[in-house]
C-alpha cells in the first residue's frame, strides 16, 4: 500500500480513538452545571457581580485532579446559565522557608468608594478578594489567617496585598471570610469561622486592612461536624415588605456521617446575630452532594433575592468521583427567599436559575395515573421534569428518573420524599456513595409539586416550589432514557 494511504488510515484511527476518549472522559460532564475543563475543584469562592458579569471563582488545583496546591480558578457568566472558564486568578505561592501559601476559600467585593486605597483615585470598579491564607508545610496545615488581593481589570489579573495577612488571631483553624458592606457605619463586616469551636465571628473594618472583633455567635443547630464557609445575607420574606438575615454555615447533615449546609434566620445589628428559636437544624438542601454554599455580592438592582452557588459534593468521597479529566462540579445558581411556615417559623425556599434550552416536560397526574415517557435521545440524561401530582388516596409512588437506576419515591403516610441512587451504575468507588437521601415534604391541598433537573451526573429536586431541595450526584449507565411513574 502506498505510504500516502497508510498515513490517511492512521490519521482516521487516531481521530476515532480521540473521539472515543473524549466521549468517555466527558460521559458524565453536565451541560448546565459548571465544571472546569480539567483538574480538581471544591468550594465556590468570590461570587460577585460587576458590570454585566457574574464571577465564579473556586477552589482549584491547577496541577492535578485531587485536592492540593489550592488556588482560585475563575469563570464568568452574563446570565448565570452558561459559564466561560478564564485563566487561573489567584495562585498558590511559596514562602521563603519553602512552605506553601495556599489561597483557601473567601469572597470578593467591589470597593466602589476605594475604601482600601488600593486603587487609583476615583476608580469605582476595583475588586478585592478576601480569602484565607493557609500555610502548609510537610503536607500539614501550620496556620490560617485572612489576606486580601486586588484587581483593577474585572478579575482578570490580581495583585496580592504586600502587608498580608490582614487578620491573624494565631489560630491554626480560622477561615472562609465572607464580607458585606454595612451602610449604617460605612464599614465592612466580615463573617468568618472558627471551625473546631462551631463559632462564627464578626469583624469590622473601614479599609479591609485592619479588622476589629465586633462579636461572635454559634454552637447551635448541627455541631456533628466542623463548621466552614459561613455567610450572612439579607433576604426578603415572600409576600411581605420585609427582610431578615440568613446565616448559612457548612456543617454536618441530618443523615449522620454526611456533610450539609445549615441555616439560621434572625436579626443582625452589625455586632451580634440573634436567631429565631428553632427546635432542630434546618438544612439548605437534603441531598448528599451540597456543600460550601455562598451568596453573590453586589447583585444588580433587578435581582431582589440573594443568589447562591454550592459545591455539589461530599468530602468523604470527593477525591474518588469517577470523572476525568476534571473532578468536582457546582450546583445551579439558586435564588433564595423566606416564607413563614404553618408554625410561624421562617424557612428558606429556593428556585433554580437554568438555561431555557434544557428540554422540559410538564405534566399533571392524578393518583393512579401512571406515566411512561420516552425522552429524546439527542441529549441523553438531560431534562427538566415539572410534575403536579394529585396524591388522593394513593399511599405512595415511585418515579424512575434514569431507567430503574435512580428512583424518587414519596410515601403519603410518612410524607417522606426519597431519592435512591443505590442502583445507579457506578457506586462502588466509595462505600459511602450509595444511599438514599430523604426529606419531609407536605403536599399542599393534596398536591405535590416537583421540579426535577437531571443533568447527566447530577439531579436537583425542588419540591413544593423549592421549600425542600435534594441534590445528589449520580453516575448512571442509563440508555433507556425513559421516565416512569407508578402509584401504589
Ligand atoms: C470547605 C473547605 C474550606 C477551605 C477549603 C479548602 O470545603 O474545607 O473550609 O477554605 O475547603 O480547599
Amino acid at each position: 500500500m502506498k505510504i500516502k494511504y497508510l498515513k490517511k488510515i492512521l490519521l482516521f484511527i487516531t481521530l476515532l480513538v480521540s473521539i472515543k476518549v473524549f466521549s468517555q472522559t466527558n460521559k458524565f460532564r453536565p451541560i448546565y452545571h459548571f465544571t472546569p475543563a480539567k483538574n480538581w475543584v471544591n468550594d465556590p469562592n468570590g461570587l460577585v457581580y460587576l458590570d454585566g458579569e457574574y464571577h465564579l471563582f473556586f477552589q482549584y488545583n491547577p496541577l492535578g485532579d485531587v485536592w492540593g496546591h489550592m488556588s482560585w480558578g475563575h469563570a464568568v457568566s452574563t446570565d448565570l446559565k452558561t459559564w466561560k472558564e478564564l485563566p487561573l486568578a489567584l495562585p498558590e505561592t511559596l514562602n521563603p522557608d519553602g512552605s506553601a501559601n495556599m489561597v483557601f476559600s473567601g469572597c470578593a467585593i467591589v470597593d466602589s468608594l476605594n475604601t482600601s486605597g488600593l486603587f487609583n483615585i476615583g476608580f469605582k470598579k476595583g475588586l478585592v478578594a478576601i480569602y484565607t491564607s493557609h500555610i502548609e508545610k510537610y503536607g500539614k496545615g501550620q496556620a490560617q489567617h485572612q489576606s486580601i488581593a486586588f484587581s483593577s481589570d474585572k478579575g482578570r489579573t490580581w495583585q496580592f496585598y504586600k502587608e498580608n495577612p490582614v487578620l491573624d488571631i494565631g489560630l491554626k483553624d480560622f477561615r472562609d471570610p465572607n464580607v458585606i458592606w454595612w451602610t449604617e457605619t460605612q464599614s465592612w463586616i466580615m463573617t468568618v469561622v472558627k471551625p473546631l469551636e462551631f463559632k462564627v465571628q464578626f469583624y469590622s473594618s473601614k479599609n479591609l486592612k485592619t479588622w476589629t472583633l465586633n462579636g461572635e455567635w454559634g454552637k447551635m443547630g448541627d455541631t456533628t461536624k466542623i463548621w466552614e464557609c459561613p455567610s450572612l445575607t439579607r433576604i426578603p420574606v415572600e409576600g411581605k415588605n420585609m427582610y431578615k438575615w440568613l446565616l448559612m454555615v457548612s456543617s454536618g447533615h441530618e443523615i449522620s456521617g454526611y456533610l450539609g449546609v445549615q441555616y439560621f434566620v434572625g436579626d443582625f445589628d452589625g455586632y451580634t446575630f440573634r436567631p429565631q428559636i428553632q427546635d432542630k437544624a434546618f438544612y439548605v438542601d437534603y441531598g448528599k452532594d451540597h456543600y460550601a454554599t455562598v451568596p453573590f455580592y453586589n447583585l444588580p438592582k433587578n435581582q431582589t433575592k440573594p443568589i447562591f452557588i454550592s459545591w455539589a459534593n461530599d468530602w468523604t468521597y470527593a477525591r474518588d468521583l469517577p470523572t476525568q479529566p476534571y473532578r468536582g462540579q457546582f450546583t445551579l445558581a439558586r435564588k433564595g427567599s423566606l416564607y413563614l411556615d404553618e408554625n410561624q417559623i421562617y424557612k428558606l425556599k429556593q428556585e433554580p436559575i437554568i438555561n431555557e434550552k434544557i428540554p422540559v416536560f410538564s405534566q399533571t397526574l392524578s393518583s393512579f395515573q401512571n406515566l411512561n415517557k420516552a425522552i429524546s435521545q439527542i441529549k441523553p440524561n438531560i431534562y427538566r421534569l415539572k410534575l403536579k401530582l394529585i396524591i388522593g388516596k394513593a399511599q405512595a409512588f415511585n418515579l424512575n428518573l434514569l431507567g430503574e437506576e435512580v428512583v424518587l419515591s414519596f410515601d403519603s403516610k410518612s410524607q417522606e420524599l426519597s431519592l435512591d441512587r443505590r442502583n445507579a451504575n457506578q457506586i462502588d468507588f466509595h462505600p459511602k456513595f450509595a444511599g438514599i437521601s430523604k426529606a419531609n415534604v407536605s403536599p399542599e391541598n393534596g398536591i405535590l409539586n416537583l421540579d426535577i433537573i437531571v443533568d447527566k451526573s447530577i439531579i436537583e429536586v425542588y419540591a413544593q416550589n423549592g421549600k425542600v431541595v435534594i441534590t445528589d450526584l449520580i453516575f448512571p449507565a442509563n440508555t433507556k432514557n425513559t421516565i416512569g411513574l407508578t402509584w401504589k
